[in-house]
């Protein structure tokens, strides 16, 4: 799918914000309180009901738009069940029209086993500073038969501006949450600065994690839309892979 081309970043930001350790501290030490949002919890009841007696790994794609990358993360990842969240209706909607763009591909290629659709997930219109903390919960209060193995934050709004920093996912309150919930999160961005910052974030928590800039030398495809809009407009595009040094790794 042919999309616009992308404007690159533009910020008053040239290096690390100077608050950040100050708000990761605050937020290390202070829970996020806010109401949960109904149609969050029902959202979240629905992964629930769908995951029914599942045993295995689960991996989250935040942010996920139309979900065209939760169908390559779901057939990348065959044996789990990938679960995609957005809040916006109006993209989730044309997850369809990708989904077929993605499986005519496929069987035009049928070597090429990325871009396949499977049955292995689910997509859910959700506010995630609700469902991740619904999600930590309910891991902490059930210890369910499934695990979070990992998370992909596939470029998320940058809110590029210094002022915007509490927008950023490493600046907000909810960042604990988030490493709590999975520590082994692939993070990708056009901008690197904030791969840089949520680096710092994680090592806040005792976690390491190293930047790359993703290849785009035509063997590569995009991941998502951005990603696509970003390289076809020759912007590079950098991934943050953070893991724990233990338990979740993939
Ligand atoms: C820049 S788009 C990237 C979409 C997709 N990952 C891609 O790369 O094509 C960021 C996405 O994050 C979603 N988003 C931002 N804040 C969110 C929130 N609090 N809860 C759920 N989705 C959110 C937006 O609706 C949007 O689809």
């Amino acid at each position: 799918m042919k999309a616009s081309q992308a404007r690159s970043i533009s910020t008053n930001q040239t290096q690390v914000h100077e608050e950040l350790h100050k708000i990761l501290a605050r937020h290390k030490l202070n829970d996020f309180q806010r109401p949960i949002a109904h149609h969050t919890a029902v959202a979240f009841n629905d992964m629930l009901a769908w995951l029914g007696a599942f045993s295995g790994d689960l991996i989250l794609d935040a942010g996920c738009g139309v979900g065209e990358s939760t169908i390559n993360i779901a057939a990348q990842y065959p044996n789990t069940k990938v679960i995609g969240v957005d809040k916006s209706i109006v993209r989730l909607d044309k997850h369809k029209s990708y989904a077929l763009q993605l499986s005519a591909k496929k069987n035009k290629t049928s070597s090429e086993s990325t871009h396949s659709v499977g049955p292995n997930y689910l997509l859910l219109q959700a506010d995630l500073n609700d469902f991740w903390r619904l999600l930590a919960t309910y891991i902490q209060e059930n210890k369910p038969i499934w695990q979070v193995s990992k998370q992909f934050i596939l470029y998320p709004n940058p809110y590029p501006k210094k002022s915007q920093i509490g927008k950023r996912w490493h600046g907000s309150a909810l960042f604990p949450v988030i490493v709590n919930v999975s520590a082994n999160i692939e993070l990708r961005s056009n901008w690197r600065l904030y791969l840089e910052e949520c680096l710092l974030g994680a090592k806040y928590y005792g976690l390491g994690g190293n930047i790359s800039e993703i290849s785009i030398d035509g063997s590569t495809l995009a991941y998502t839309p951005f990603e696509r809009k970003y390289m076809e407009s020759n912007q590079a595009c950098f991934k943050l892979v953070i893991r724990s040094s233990g338990r979740d790794k993939k």
